[in-house]
C-alpha cells in the first residue's frame, strides 16, 4: 500500500505537552509553567470589545495593534517585529524557513524538546550539544557546530540557567552569517536580557512569549524580534492570518498595562527564592533559576515514582523520563499556597523513601556540604546517606489513591 504520509513523519515521535487536567478537574498545576495569576484586567475588556461583529473579517495579517504596542514598549521599530500564535509558531516558521534536509541545527541539551520535533519535521541534522558544568550554557561548543540554525534557550528550560548578554553577544560574532535564535520564553523572571544585540547583529533573533510572565498561554501569542532582511524572509512562510483578532487586541492590551506582568513577575520571583531553599533543606539539588520553574534533583535517582506519586495527589510536576534530567522534577512556581501544599505532599513521599535511619534530605544536605567544600560534620553520617540513597529507590511507594490537597 502506497504511504500517505513522508518517511520522516511516519518515523518520528510526536511532542509530548505537559498534561492540561479536564474541565473541572481540581489540580495544582505545576507542570508547564503557566503563571498562578491571572491576566490584567484590561486584556478581558480588549476581548469583550473585540467580540463583535468585526470577527466577520479576517484579522490584520501583521497584527498590527499588538505590533504597535510592542514597538512602544520595547522602544523597537515595527518593522523589527513579527507577531506569532505563541512563540511555538514562531519557532516553526524559523525551522521551516532556514533548514532543508541534512542542514543542521545546533542547540544545548537538554533544552525545550519541542526543537527536536521541529528538527525532526525537516528532516535536518541535530548537533545536540551537552551542558558545562553548573548546568550553563555550552556557548563554545555552539559557536564551533557552525550550524544554519543555532538556538539558545535562555533561560534554558528545564533548568533555569541564564547565559548573559556578553557571551551571547561574542556568540553572535562567532556565527556571524548563521542564524542565532534565543528563546526568551522566560526572560521576563531573569536578571538581563538580549534585545539591545539586535541593533548590533543582522543574524540575531530573539523570540518572546505572553504564555508565561503576561499569564496568557491560553491566547497563544509570542513575538519575534530581528532586523528587517530576516523578518522579511519569515513572513514569506507565515500563514496569512496567524493571529485571530481576540489575541492581537488582548495581547496589545496586556502590553499596555505592563505594570501588572512586573507585579506578577515580583510575586513569583520571591516564591522562586523560597522553593528554592525550601527543596535544598529537603535535600534536592536545585540550580539557581532565572526562570518560573527551578528543577529539583537528586542524582541518580529516577523521579518518574515521586512525579507519579503527586500526581496521584493532585499535583502536577513535570518530569522527563527520557532526559538525562530523569532523577529530577521540573516544579512551575505557583502561588504561596500551592508551593506549601507542594513542599507538604514532597516531604511526605521523599521521607518513606530514605528507609534506614534518616531521610533523604541527610543524603542531599551531605552533598551540598561537600559541594560547599565543607566535609561532613560526622563521618559517619557520609556512609549512612549513602545508604539511605540506596534504600531510596527499593522504597518508593507512590501507589496510594489519589487525595486531592486542595
Ligand atoms: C523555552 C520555550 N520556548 C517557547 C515556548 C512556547 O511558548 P508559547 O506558549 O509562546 O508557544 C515554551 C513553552 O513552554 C518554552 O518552554
Amino acid at each position: 500500500m502506497k504511504k500517505m504520509f513522508r518517511a520522516a513523519i511516519e518515523r518520528m515521535a510526536p511532542y509530548t505537552p505537559g498534561e492540561q487536567p479536564a474541565p473541572g478537574q481540581r489540580l495544582i498545576k505545576l507542570n508547564t509553567n503557566e503563571n498562578p495569576y491571572p491576566p490584567s484586567p484590561q486584556v478581558r475588556t480588549a476581548i469583550v470589545k473585540a467580540a463583535g461583529a468585526s470577527l466577520r473579517l479576517y484579522p490584520p495579517p501583521r497584527a498590527d495593534a499588538l505590533v504597535n504596542a510592542a514597538a512602544r514598549v520595547y522602544r523597537i521599530s515595527r518593522d523589527m517585529i513579527l507577531a506569532g500564535n505563541g512563540s511555538d509558531e514562531l519557532l516553526a516558521m524559523l525551522f521551516r524557513a532556514t533548514l532543508a534536509r541534512g542542514d543542521k541545527v545546533a542547540y544545548a541539551l537538554p533544552t525545550y524538546s519541542l526543537y527536536d520535533t521541529l528538527a525532526a519535521i525537516q528532516e535536518a541534522s541535530v548537533a545536540a550539544v551537552p551542558l558545562g558544568a553548573g548546568f550553563t550554557q555550552p556557548l563554545e561548543a555552539l559557536a564551533g557546530q557552525r550550524a544554519a540554525l543555532t538556538i539558545v534557550c535562555n533561560p534554558n528550560s528545564p533548568c533555569g540557567s541564564l547565559a548573559a548578554p556578553a557571551a551571547l553577544d561574542k556568540l553572535a560574532r562567532q556565527l556571524q552569517g548563521r542564524l542565532l535564535v534565543i528563546d526568551e520564553a522566560y526572560v521576563d523572571f531573569a536578571a538581563s536580557h538580549s534585545l539591545p544585540l539586535l541593533k548590533r547583529h543582522q543574524n540575531v533573533v530573539v523570540l518572546r512569549s505572553f504564555s508565561k510572565s503576561f499569564s496568557l498561554a491560553g491566547l497563544r501569542v509570542g513575538l519575534c524580534f530581528a532586523q528587517r532582511p530576516v523578518i522579511e524572509q519569515l513572513l514569506k512562510v507565515k500563514d496569512s492570518y496567524n493571529l485571530n483578532r481576540l489575541a492581537v487586541t488582548a495581547a496589545a492590551a496586556a502590553l499596555e498595562d505592563i505594570g501588572w506582568m512586573r507585579r506578577n513577575v515580583e510575586r513569583i520571583k520571591v516564591v522562586r527564592a523560597t522553593t528554592e531553599s525550601r527543596l535544598r533543606q529537603m535535600g534536592f539539588e536545585v540550580p539557581p533559576s532565572q526562570a518560573n520553574f527551578v528543577l529539583a534533583r537528586i542524582q541518580g535517582q529516577d523521579m518518574g515514582a515521586v512525579a507519579g506519586g503527586l500526581r496521584r495527589r493532585g499535583i502536577l510536576v513535570r518530569h522527563f523520563p527520557k532526559s538525562v534530567f530523569r532523577d529530577a522534577l521540573r516544579i512551575s512556581i505557583g502561588t504561596p499556597a500551592e508551593m506549601a501544599v507542594l513542599f507538604r505532599t514532597l516531604e511526605g513521599l521523599i521521607r518513606p523513601m530514605a528507609g534506614i535511619d534518616g531521610n533523604i534530605a541527610m543524603a542531599g544536605r551531605v552533598r551540598n556540604r561537600v559541594r560547599q567544600r565543607q566535609p561532613p560534620r560526622d563521618p559517619g553520617l557520609a556512609r549512612r546517606a549513602g545508604r539511605a540513597r540506596d534504600a531510596l529507590s527499593k522504597t518508593i511507594k507512590a501507589n496510594e489513591p489519589l487525595k486531592p490537597s486542595v
